[in-house]
């Protein structure tokens, strides 16, 4: 059976038919994925039934690994690989952890619109999540095009954004929920950095909204006015028209491109195992994306 991409969605979004992650991966196969992506932007590969040394052999081959809020956030994360990012509910023995645990908490920044690492420099390229044990009801992840978002912004929204810049901040989007850092998380923290609001996909050539939980503020712009737009922009892009959301099955891995897309994960009931296991490979070329200068 040959390798095939079946769009699950009018703007993005595609199956990946056809192929089997277990098997090594021939250069073709590679470029003809990173094709894929470039048109797609979020491919679904359906029960490949992976496990992390495989999961991690695949993620190699797009780029180098992105370990994101690890670098900044201490936690007890044996359970996984250092390179994989642990998303689930679960402790280090594989227990549920307590609801009102810092930890689950912290955890609830993935339910808002987000692109992965957009607060440091390189910024992530893509992420992979796969689900080991899904919940009875909820919990999906949902996907926003924000390619299709920046070509339909209304023309006054489009001017405000063209020449603009946000500053991203590791530790901004779990702050608005109320979840603080640590004395010893802000002196870990990452430096805020800053990218356009509009940037251009490197493998499309497409306008792309840049935006996301972690944008704290718009440079140049009173911060209640920045993060309005911030806001504006976010609801223009999420509106159901541009929005693909994925109900899982445990051996899915879904891998998307957080240049194009911005996502989110959806309530689930925090009693019960919801295990995903993420790798992120880092997008080298963006630190040679334009800056703002020095701007406050
Ligand atoms: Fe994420």
């Amino acid at each position: 059976m040959s390798l095939t991409f079946e769009p699950l969605h009018r703007h993005f979004a595609a199956a990946v038919r056809g192929f089997d992650m277990r098997e090594p991966l021939t250069p073709h196969e590679v470029r003809m994925f990173e094709d894929a992506i470039d048109r797609f932007a979020v491919l679904v590969f359906p029960s490949q039934q992976v496990d992390d040394t495989q999961q991690l052999a695949f993620t190699a081959h797009f780029g180098p690994p992105d370990i994101g809020r690890k670098k900044a956030v201490k936690s007890a994360d044996s359970r996984l690989p250092a390179e994989m990012i642990d998303l689930s509910n679960l402790d280090e023995n594989g227990y549920v952890i307590d609801p009102h645990h810092r930890r689950v908490l912290s955890l609830l920044g993935t339910r808002l619109w987000h692109t992965d690492s957009s607060y440091q420099r390189p910024a992530a390229k893509f992420s992979m999540l796969r689900a080991v044990t899904v919940p009875p009801w909820g919990g999906e992840t949902e996907f926003a095009d924000c390619r299709a978002a920046y070509d339909t912004l209304p023309s006054h929204l489009r001017s405000e954004v063209e020449d603009n810049f946000a500053e991203h901040w590791v530790h901004h989007s779990r702050s608005t929920l109320g979840w603080e850092p640590t004395a010893e998380e802000i002196h870990g923290a990452m430096d805020p950095v800053r990218w356009p609001l509009v940037r251009v996909h490197a493998g499309s050539g497409r306008k792309t909204l840049y935006i996301g939980a972690h944008a704290r503020r718009v440079i140049g712009m009173p911060l209640p006015a920045g993060r309005i737009l911030l806001r504006d922009l976010q609801e223009h892009a999420t509106q159901p028209e541009f929005v693909y959301r994925h109900a899982w099955q445990p051996g899915d891995l879904v891998l998307w491109d957080n240049r194009a897309v911005m996502h989110r994960g959806c309530r689930y009931d925090l009693a019960h195992v919801r295990d995903m296991r993420r790798t992120t490979v880092l997008d080298p070329a963006s630190v040679h994306e334009r800056d703002c200068g020095d701007a406050a």
